[in-house]
């Protein structure tokens, strides 16, 4: 076993949170004591990993010991063959102690009461800005949110590439901020250090290159392994379902939510999920800045139908798990979520009140017939908004702040011929082209009469006693 160490950060007043250290001890390591090839087989033949050896393989594979081919081969006969339970929690637990965990218990108001602290995790849509208006809404009512959000890769955008297209926002915050922040402002959305999870840094840009990231214990086990390590008491899933979301059926969404559910609450943590449609976008709007400006307008007490109504949703989920009892939607009509808004983003360095950069280019697609429109898809949209620039085909790309796609109507919606269906935002027009191409047939306009029965928003909910 692994020396502990921990170190406390101290917050303005006193109160402290720390940094749990239970991260790889090379004098503790023995390189020896397993063979990779054993642990190949013995998954290839469809056995199951002791959590001896998923913590010996864990930390072998962040200190090089196990080479990427033996982790790949691996990762395969997970995918191919699938880990029990038991098995996934130990690997997520192992993958936990290859870096820091992070750990609010000691985090306090100005009065010295504790705060409780709850965190939320998508698994990534088209359109999904929800985190923006969520997390200031909860903090409004004294939970404090300690969000760490990702970049973006592929046809979904990320929370830190949406709030950098604020001027001046920095995603960069020390510990001491994280914790100061939590304490006056009460929420805080931060790229992750470089200390959380290393195994999983490592293997997921594996994965990533050897058609192993579609396996529910990996997904699983990579997602949770960095929410139970940034050390919040409860957390609400959102487990997105449909063409723009990475589970694309309903079935898969749930095994992957059930699964989630199951590694926090046996890691100690309050899980919550909500099973929500992603066949269509979310809201009105998939970019960076675009869906800031979306999400101002919900915290402003407007904003389109569904953003509000899951906005609301995951926020009762938080608050409910965090033992508050009140109406989420309050707080959007009375202001006080956009005070806390302003505050976060002030205390990030950003200007709540700076107008958001606009592109050079707009671009209307128009309806191409009159009726009800029925269809508009969500992978296309999330295509077209990547080839505008507002994604990156690499980590290290520069994403577009003011790229993305306006939708002019949703499904259900009635549309006139030859009126704007979707708008292209792009500084660079030499896209359009290629982005246009993304959504052919991506909408399917009816006539009036046609009956339609649109998904419902939310699917399903999981919760620790369902499983
Ligand atoms: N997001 C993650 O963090 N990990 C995965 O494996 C998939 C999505």
């Amino acid at each position: 076993m692994n020396p502990q160490r921990r170190s406390a950060v101290n917050g303005t007043d006193g109160a402290t949170a720390a940094f749990d250290h239970e991260a790889f001890n090379p004098e503790a390591f023995d390189p020896e004591a397993f063979d990779a090839v054993d642990l190949i087989r013995c998954k290839r033949d469809r056995g199951e990993l002791t959590p001896a050896q998923s913590r010996w393989l864990m930390q072998a594979y962040t200190a090089g010991v196990v080479a990427d081919e033996q982790m790949s081969a691996l990762a395969m006969a997970v995918l191919l063959n699938g880990m029990t339970r038991a098995e996934t929690a130990a690997w997520t637990e192992a993958m936990i102690a290859t870096g820091e965990r992070m750990n609010f218990s000691g985090l306090t108001d100005d009065a010295g009461t504790r705060l409780p602290t709850v965190d939320k995790h998508s698994t990534g849509g088209v359109g999904d800005k929800i985190t923006l208006p969520l997390a200031p809404l909860v903090a409004s009512y004294g939970v404090a949110v300690p969000q760490v959000s990702g970049r973006g890769l592929g046809h979904t955008g990320g929370t830190l590439d949406k709030l950098e297209s604020i001027p001046g926002w920095q995603a960069e915050v020390s510990t001491r901020q994280m914790l100061n922040q939590l304490r006056q402002v009460g929420a805080v959305v931060a790229a992750a250090g470089e200390g959380l999870v290393p195994a999983d840094r490592k293997l997921y840009a594996l994965r990533d290159v050897t058609g192993t990231v579609e396996s529910i214990p990996l997904v699983a086990s990579s997602i949770m392994s960095k929410k139970i390590a940034e050390g919040a008491e409860s957390l609400v899933l959102d487990v997105k379902t449909g063409s723009g979301a990475f589970m694309k059926t309903s079935e898969d969404a749930a095994e992957l939510a059930r699964t989630m559910v199951a590694l926090g609450t046996d890691a100690g943590v309050r899980t919550t999920a909500l099973i929500t449609e992603m066949g269509t976008p979310l809201g009105r709007s998939a970019g960076n800045a675009v869906e800031v400006a979306e999400a101002m307008e919900v915290l402003a007490g407007g904003g389109p139908d569904d953003v509000v109504e899951l906005t609301c949703a995951l926020a009762a989920e938080m608050l409910a798990s965090a033992g508050v009892d009140a109406d989420p939607a309050e707080h959007l009509r009375n202001g006080r979520a956009m005070d806390t808004w302003r505050a976060m983003i002030r205390a990030q360095g950003g200007d709540p009140e700076a107008p958001l950069p606009q592109a050079k280019h707009q671009h209307t697609i128009p309806a191409p017939d009159s009726g009800v429109l029925t269809h508009l898809d969500a992978y296309a949209v999330g295509i077209a908004a990547w080839r505008l620039g507002a994604g990156r085909a690499r980590k290290e790309d520069p994403v577009s702040s003011v790229a993305g796609v306006n939708l002019c109507a949703k499904p259900g919606d009635t549309v006139t011929a030859g009126a704007p269906l979707l708008t292209l935002h792009t500084d660079d027009p030499s896209r359009i082209a290629r982005a246009e191409q993304a959504l052919e047939g991506a909408y399917q306009v009816a006539c009036q009469e046609t009956e339609l029965k649109l998904p419902p928003l939310i699917h399903d909910r999981i919760t620790a006693e369902a499983l």
